[in-house]
């Protein structure tokens, strides 16, 4: 597993991509990563939409104050804060912040993910189980 003080150091904003497919066992590797942030009481108040259809991408993009830059990305994953699900435990907190602090800490989990494809064989493994239920 590569070290990580390395990959938040070298993790950078990207704005241009290559249109080459993310395979599905990358994805499950960077969905993993994910699913292991911590949220509050354990909820995992967020979900993830995996998003691949060019129009949707560009729909997408138009949404997010029309960075067009992002529709070239070939896959794109939509971090959705679940206020329903934090406010049953913790009402308004959990639907105003904690879903939202889920969902952002997820996220930055699923950024950090290193991608066995690209990593090589030193890469992280996906364990085959996704962990969202624990
Ligand atoms: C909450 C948040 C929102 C951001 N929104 C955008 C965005 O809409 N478009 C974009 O290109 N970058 C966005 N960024 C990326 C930042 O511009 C970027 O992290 C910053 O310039 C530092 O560069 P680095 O990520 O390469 O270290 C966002 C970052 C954060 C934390």
């Amino acid at each position: 597993m590569p070290d990580l003080f390395k990959v938040m150091a070298e993790r950078r904003s990207v704005r241009n991509y290559s249109e080459e497919e993310v395979n599905e066992r990358d994805l499950n590797v960077i969905l993993e990563a994910a699913c292991s942030a911590p949220s509050a009481g354990n909820l995992q108040a967020y979900e993830v939409v995996v998003v691949r259809e060019r129009e949707r991408r560009i729909a997408l993009a138009r949404a997010s104050y029309n960075q067009i830059f992002m529709a070239q990305a070939p896959v794109h994953l939509v971090f959705l804060a679940y206020p329903a699900r934090s406010a049953s435990i913790y009402g308004g907190r959990g639907a105003e912040l904690y879903s939202i602090q889920d969902a952002t800490i997820a996220a930055a989990f699923a950024m950090l993910a290193p991608m066995p494809s690209v990593t090589g064989p030193a890469g992280w493994e996906p364990s085959g189980t996704m962990r969202c239920s624990r």
